[in-house]
């Protein structure tokens, strides 16, 4: 279905060709005065200057070319605009093609495309920390907008697990137990199928042998070890696998956690094999030069504003790097995948590493020149104090924890209201810790910066996640008194809330369009923070229950219906679900 604002734009157009101007001058807006008006068309006001006349004079001639029964108001006033009121009839008519088709109508704009939604970003032997909550969190998002607009999506977390880490880990591992097989040269037997370590022995290993970074002797071994991993030494790569194996298990668990789910748990590793043929022929095409022992490709360009350096390709040593194992994946993805667009979401302090990648594979021609590349980089979330988050012994906070700190303050809630029966609350108290953790994050534009505050993000008011699910949950409970709710035709509004509450549900299309335009999920939250609000005042102002005309009532049900089922399609797609009662 077309957008309203589409419809009355060609209504509009139509209006001005009848009355003997262009159509082009018939371009609608959302009004900027709501308290006159809901649309207006300005082009009157621009014509003029083209018809030699008086603005309101054009501005009459049109109005009267409209037709009427599309608008409760249509006004021209000076000193040209055309003010629109859409009229009740109009707007029954387009909820009830929402309500009769799969998903409201919304137009499948990605039909035909596909998006990898590279996203997460976690490294193995390290815990997910607080610093990966967004990039979970808004890559989730991101891939289910896309994917509700008909795209296909494939979302991958692309593993760190290639570089230094895993030679820091190597190292330590082998100045603590020398007499493993892995560090053997002469070994040429099976190596053990268990690992030498838990997942909470890595989690301590790697923090140490970091900590040991600069100690130069140390720090070379790393390294070695690092570039023998890269290169195929057996041993290593046998411990490799098992740091894989005890940390991928790990990992998912805690994503799973989150109800975020990757479709492909691809890593910097699986660029590896990509990397020599891709390094050959940069070089041998002249795109890769040597400068100072290393291989880098020039990416600066002329109307640069800052200095934007080469990509290193290959490390003086031979080694390769972050950007190496970019640059290769995004090789692979091209063959396996040949994507329309790849999405980035990590820290926005990676945005020089990604303008660098994404230039050196726009001109070492590894991507179409219409391939979309685009780096969401976003802020950081601080504590309550506007403080970097930390623990109280100055630790970086696990994930875990913050996710259970969340939960329990929530579960406290749950039981102290006495919500749900005893057996429930570990669900309830479950969707809505992630309802406040999501829509906290997911309410603020991603480049931003914001506080983490759980008091105020798991409040049953205001502009919060629990706030949302409040208003899901009141419906459904209508819904249930009322009984047989299903099927139910959209009516005329029978009030002025009921007005504003079909002018809200018709925004959904624009919404989610303009959202995934800017890569932006806060206007999706903006957007069910206002149809919520639509459905409450309603609800204040009208009684629906104690209705005793049965027809009219009906209209309210249907009304509400529909309100419910878009705010469940969209937490759905912020990545939440509403529970039975709350
Ligand atoms: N593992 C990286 C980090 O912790 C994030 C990976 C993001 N994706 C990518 N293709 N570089 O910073």
């Amino acid at each position: 279905m077309e957008q309203i604002l589409t419809i009355i734009t060609n209504k509009m157009r139509k209006a001005f060709e009848s009355a003997g101007y262009d159509a082009s001058y018939g371009q609608v807006t959302v009004s900027n005065r709501p308290d006159l008006c809901e649309y207006q068309c300005n082009g009157a006001l621009a014509a003029a200057k083209q018809y030699k006349c008086a603005p309101i004079q054009i501005a009459n001639a049109v109005v009267s070319q409209l037709d009427a029964a599309d608008y409760d108001m249509v006004e021209a006033v000076m000193p040209g605009f055309i003010n629109l009121k859409l009229s009740g009839a109009f707007l029954q008519q387009y909820l009830e093609g929402m309500r009769t088709a799969p998903d409201f109508d919304v137009k499948k704009i990605g039909q035909g495309q596909t998006i990898v939604v590279d996203y997460g970003g976690a490294n193995v032997a390290k815990p997910l920390h607080i610093g990966h909550l967004r990039p979970a969190i808004i890559g989730e998002a991101l891939k289910r907008l896309h994917k509700f607009l008909g795209y296909n999506t494939i979302g991958d977390v692309h593993l760190g697990d290639w570089g230094l880490q895993m030679g820091l880990i190597i190292a330590e591992l082998q100045e603590r137990q020398p007499e493993l097989p892995y560090f053997d040269p002469a070994f040429t037997g099976e190596y053990p199928a268990v690992a030498p370590f838990t997942v909470d022995e890595l989690e301590e290993i790697y923090p140490t042998a970091s900590a040991k970074k600069k100690d130069p002797e140390f720090s070379h071994k790393a390294h070695q070890a690092t570039l023998e991993l890269q290169q195929g030494h057996r041993g290593y790569r046998a411990i490799w696998q098992h740091i894989m194996n005890v940390s991928v298990a790990d990992l998912k668990r805690n994503y799973d956690n989150l109800d975020v789910y990757f479709e492909k748990w691809l890593g910097e590793s699986d660029a590896d094999p990509y990397i020599p043929a891709m390094v050959d022929d940069l070089k041998a095409r002249g795109i890769a030069v040597l400068s100072e022992g290393a291989w880098v490709v020039p990416v600066a360009e002329e109307s640069d504003k800052k200095e934007i350096p080469p990509m290193i390709l290959v490390k003086s040593d031979g080694s390769s790097i972050y950007a190496t194992t970019d640059l290769a994946t995004i090789v692979q993805r091209m063959q396996d995948w040949n994507p329309d667009k790849m999405l980035y979401v990590t820290d926005k302090r990676q945005n020089l590493h990604f303008e660098q990648v994404f230039r050196a594979a726009r001109k070492a021609g590894i991507i179409a020149a219409e391939t979309e590349m685009e780096h969401v980089g976003h802020g950081t979330m601080n504590g309550a104090d506007g403080k970097p988050f930390k623990t109280r012994d100055g630790g970086v906070l696990r994930l875990e924890t913050l996710i259970a700190d969340m939960t329990d303050f929530v579960r406290a809630k749950v039981v102290e209201n006495k919500i749900v029966s005893d057996d429930e609350v570990e669900e309830t108290t479950r969707k809505i810790a992630m309802a406040a953790l999501k829509y906290g994050d997911l309410s603020n534009q991603p480049t931003k910066d914001y506080n983490f505050d759980m008091e105020r993000f798991a409040a049953f008011e205001g502009n919060t996640g629990p706030y949302i699910l409040y208003t899901i949950v009141r419906i459904k409970s209508i819904l249930a008194k009322y009984g047989d709710w299903e099927n139910l035709p959209i009516q005329l509004p029978a009030n002025a809330s009921a007005k504003d509450l079909m002018l809200s549900i018709t925004k959904l299309s624009p919404t989610l369009e303009a959202a995934v335009r800017a890569s932006a999920p806060n206007l999706i939250c903006a957007y069910i923070y206002e149809l919520a609000g639509c459905v409450n005042k309603f609800y204040h102002e009208t009684r629906i229950l104690g209705e005793e005309d049965k027809e009219k009532q009906a209209g309210y049900i249907a009304l509400i219906a529909l309100a419910k089922n878009i705010l469940e399609t969209c937490i759905s797609i912020l990545g939440f679900s509403a529970p039975e009662k709350m």
